[in-house]
């Protein structure tokens, strides 16, 4: 849920961490730091609040020439966001700086060892415990790197760590387990980072570190060792394809803007590659080595989940696979889970880091099921863990919202399904064509239509901007529909929302309707419409106002009614997923808030 960073290397390395630390602060930005070594000793500093504090701090102490140099944005885990809780943590002797991204869950036990032994503490977290642990055992070991080891070697839990000293001035520690931490290898400099933007204007030759593994960097070398043994590992260095440019914001005020007017191309990238010539077929060799599964337990968190959600009627109506979708907190401890290898679970997961999807992922291997991993970060932990891993290709997201990512996963879950239907001989080809024809024809339809949207948007947000709370109805496919819709009013505009199975209003919901509590139907035309309709008249019945997002005729008034393009079937939601999102967006800008980076969240959660 941080951001961590390293450099070793010829360039001023206090700014190249800070700027580093910018293109990490989608993990966390509750408070961000820096340690550097000055005259032989280490210097660190750190500011509560976003990275621009701690720049500021920078600007007040004299410029240093320091080439190598750690960093930290945090999300706070332990201990509230404070000065005293930021990273980095540096051991009572002054010797040892590390900054860290996971949760040490022993820690409390280390802790009262630590303190028996003298050690004191500042913080309430679990990283200055690490330290001093690191610094407790360079009294017994040979040398810093054992130190290191021994120390993490009793540390339970996730990490991903760097660690600087005056003691070996320009050489750098890392290490990895089950939080991300890749490397970065340029000339005459080396990176480590929890991401691979961080570098991405440096150097595009990454190394994947694995959990257990500890890297040794120095401006001109690299090194990975065995935690355990310390022996030297082999390890591939690979070039990265994507560039910065596909990172920054292209002219838009806010990544999330420009990232919903980005899924026409993300759809179409989705699709190539993917169809047969004639483009009435699905080509999908990941899942050639896979059975297609006769249960498939789909699980996954946020976004990702209501992705999985809407894939199930795909999958269940197409290719007539049961399915189960799970948020995978729950999966994980859910002690009467029965899976046998006939099933598949399926994960879903945009940063592929997720650490309860992670989880997930392990239960199935313990359990010899195979695990298809749908992930949008290329190398990520999901990625190469899984059994077989398909790419969502939406292209990096920024924003901490998630939006082209979900219509990634969508697109690739109709893809599925329609692979499996058809290797199950139970969808006829025509339709299967059709709805190939379609998908590729929502590019097209979403690029005329985006703008218009948007302007809606534009028009209809203010007039709820005063609500305090939100109802998000949807039935059948419209459902997950209406989570996600709900979810992203949330965490964006922070306005209590919830999204509801139209149906299940009745059961008790309804009685918080009055004419305060607007609600936000999805009326596409579909065999569900007279149902839906229905349930809009039984809230207007209470004085409820209602915005209907439809793309057909709608036979009943409404305060709003928000005609968006006409697609066929369950793919329209590809139509009504942006209309959903730039609700939000609006919202949320109309009301001032911090559209990409919402208060309290991060992009990636990589601890429980
Ligand atoms: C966080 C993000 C969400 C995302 C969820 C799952 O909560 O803020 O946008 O949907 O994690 O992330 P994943 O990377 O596994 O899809």
């Amino acid at each position: 849920m941080c951001g961590i960073i390293g450099y070793a290397g010829h360039r001023p390395a206090v700014p190249l961490v800070v700027e580093g630390l910018g293109r990490l602060e989608y993990r966390g930005y509750d408070s961000a730091g820096v340690a550097f070594i000055r005259e032989n000793a280490l210097e660190v500093v750190k500011a509560q609040g976003k990275l621009v504090c701690l720049e500021e701090k920078l600007a007040q102490i004299p410029n240093t020439v320091a080439t190598c140099a750690i960093g930290h944005t945090r999300w706070a885990t332990h201990g509230v966001p404070a000065e005293r809780n930021a990273h980095p943590h540096c051991s009572n002797n002054k010797q040892i700086a590390i900054v860290h991204n996971g949760i040490i869950e022993n820690f409390q036990e280390l802790k009262e060892g630590l303190l028996s032994k003298g050690h004191t503490f500042t913080s309430e977290t679990d990283t200055e415990v690490l330290v001093n642990l690191i610094a407790e055992g360079r009294k017994q070991c040979a040398t810093l790197q054992e130190a290191f080891a021994w120390a993490l070697r009793q540390a339970h839990g996730a990490y991903a760590v760097a660690l600087m000293s005056p003691e070996e001035p320009g050489v750098l520690y890392a290490a990895r387990m089950a939080a991300p931490l890749i490397l970065g290898s340029g000339v005459g400099e080396n990176y480590v980072a929890s991401d691979i933007p961080a570098f991405l204007p440096y150097t595009r030759n990454v190394v994947f570190l694995d959990d257990g593994e500890v890297v040794r960097l120095t401006a001109n070398s690299w090194e990975v060792l065995d935690l355990e043994t310390l022996k030297p590992c082999q390890k591939q260095c690979e070039a990265i394809q994507w560039d910065m440019q596909a990172a920054q914001k292209g002219g838009y005020r806010h990544f999330m803007l420009k990232e919903i007017f980005e899924q026409p191309r993300v759809i179409r990238d989705c699709l190539t590659g993917r169809l047969t010539p004639d483009r009435k077929g699905v080509l999908l060799p990941e899942l050639e080595t896979l059975p297609v599964p006769e249960r498939l337990h789909i699980v996954a968190c946020g976004t990702s989940y209501h992705a999985g959600l809407w894939g199930r009627h795909l999958l269940e109506s197409w290719a007539q696979i049961p399915v189960s979708v799970e948020i995978a907190s729950e999966f994980r401890y859910r002690e009467a889970l029965i899976l046998n290898e006939r099933d598949m679970v399926m994960v879903i997961s945009q940063s592929g880091e997720t650490a309860d999807t992670l989880a997930a992922l392990r239960i199935a291997q313990q359990r010899n099921v195979p695990v298809l991993g749908l992930c949008n970060v290329v190398g990520s932990s999901i990625a190469r863990d899984a059994s077989q891993v398909i790419y969502t290709q939406a292209g990096p997201e920024i924003s901490v919202a998630s939006t082209k990512a979900m219509c990634s996963q969508m697109v690739m879950l109709a893809l599925i399904a329609l692979a499996w239907a058809t290797r199950k001989d139970c969808f006829a080809s025509a339709q299967r064509a059709e709805i190939l024809q379609t998908l590729s024809s929502l590019p097209d339809i979403l690029e005329q239509h985006l703008p218009a949207m948007h302007k809606q948007a534009q028009a209809i947000a203010p007039r709820y901007a005063k609500a305090r709370s939100f109802f998000y109805l949807g039935r059948g496919h419209c459902f997950p529909l209406a989570l996600e819709g709900a979810l992203k009013l949330k965490e964006l505009s922070y306005i209590h929302a919830e999204g509801y199975a139209s149906g299940e209003m009745k059961h008790g919901p309804i009685a918080l309707i009055d004419s305060d509590f607007p609600t936000f139907a999805l009326a596409l035309n579909d065999a569900l419409l007279p149902k839906v309709q229905s349930n809009i008249v039984e809230v207007q019945a209470r004085q409820g106002q209602v915005v209907a997002l439809t793309d057909g005729p709608l036979s009943i008034p409404v305060d709003d009614v928000w005609q968006i393009p006409c697609v066929p079937g369950a793919l329209a939601a590809f139509a009504a997923l942006p209309a959903l999102q730039l609700f939000s967006y609006e919202m949320a800008d109309y009301l001032g808030k911090d559209v990409d980076q919402p208060r309290n969240l991060a992009k990636s959660v990589t601890v429980e």
